[in-house]
């Protein structure tokens, strides 16, 4: 017969057995810190509706990546406020805009920090919607042509990759396209693909300058009540060629991530916003949480869920807690 045990079973772990078990790893390796480059600034200032973060001055982008360097974290993704801003947008594909000089400046000085950059309209238009305006809506085509124009002046100022956060249909194609005649077959994409309209994004738009100033985004970026919806922007970045797929907001949609990671083989990015980020430390402040943990655990859900790399204000805290071995 056999020896069934019979008995529930009480076994403590030991700290080293728990370790040798744990389902999801993660690394420095999988960490995105967001960096603000701000064009009309000197030095550093902090971000009033994002405790703990800055905005950089061109003369100070490098500050931002050497902490990153010191806590372990080598990728970052770069956001431009401009000195001006037109009805077009024109100063995001201006070779001498505020992320292209980033980009060089800390390609001189760090050539292996590896640097992705936001392509989107709204930091750069007047009316701070995502694209070019014909009456009061986004012309979605307008818009590819100068997301295009975008993209590229970013790789030829040393970007590594870019990720277009807009939500125009066809957009991936249409930068895959422009990259590739200029010879960036190199340079891969990260498709913000599933990107909800969410409140979620108040502390970024405070921030970057960004919110637009008549009417909302959900015209283009896609309603919470739906799933479905997601995966179809998913599959549509992938047949237009996404080197990776995005997910965001990250906390609110970890049935979306899984089911991402299910069904698609591609690279899988969370974004933990800014809404997300500034609601931990609010309840930190107020005491009423243990920061650290809430961070850890969170981004722990996100890992489990399937997401293979994350977006997060975190990203240095996050290193520099896996260097502690609190989260692993
Ligand atoms: C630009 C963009 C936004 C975020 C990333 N890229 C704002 C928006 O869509 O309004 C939000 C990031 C965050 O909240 O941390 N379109």
């Amino acid at each position: 017969m056999s020896n069934l045990i019979q008995r529930p079973r009480r076994l403590r772990r030991s700290d080293s057995v728990r370790r040798l078990c744990r389902e999801t790893r993660v690394s420095p390796d999988s960490l995105i810190y967001p960096i603000f480059v701000d064009e009309t600034l000197q030095g550093v200032r902090p971000i009033e509706s994002l405790p703990g973060q800055n905005h950089y001055g061109l003369d100070s982008v490098c500050q931002a990546v050497e902490q990153c360097l010191e806590s372990g974290v080598g990728r970052c993704i770069l956001f431009g406020l401009p000195a001006r801003k037109d009805e077009i947008g024109s100063s995001a594909w201006d070779d001498r805009g505020v992320v292209q000089q980033a980009i060089r400046r800390i390609k001189e000085k760090y050539p292996d920090f590896y640097v992705i950059t936001d392509v989107c309209m709204c930091e750069y238009t007047s009316h701070g919607h995502c694209g070019i305006l014909c009456e009061h809506d986004v012309d979605n085509d307008k818009t590819l042509a100068v997301l295009a124009k975008t993209a590229l002046s970013h790789a030829r100022a040393g970007a590594d990759m870019v990720a277009p956060s807009d939500m125009m249909d066809g957009r991936v194609a249409a930068i895959r396209a422009a990259l590739d005649a200029e010879g960036f077959e190199n340079i891969p994409i990260m498709a913000y693909s599933a990107k909800y309209a969410s409140a979620f994004y108040g502390p970024f738009r405070a921030a970057a300058g960004s919110a637009p100033s008549f009417g909302d985004r959900k015209g283009y970026q896609m309603d919470p009540h739906n799933r479905r919806e997601a995966l179809r922007e998913c599959q549509l970045d992938v047949q237009e060629g996404a080197d990776i797929l995005m997910v965001k907001p990250a906390l609110s949609y970890l049935d979306i991530i899984r089911e991402c990671a299910d069904r698609f083989d591609l690279p899988l990015c969370a974004y933990s916003v800014s809404g997300e980020y500034a609601m931990i430390k609010a309840a930190a402040a107020a005491g009423l949480v243990d920061e650290k943990r809430i961070m850890c655990e969170s981004a722990l859900s996100v890992f489990r869920a399937g997401a293979g790399m994350l977006i997060t204000y975190y990203a240095k805290e996050l290193a520099q807690a896996m260097k502690e071995g609190a989260i692993g």
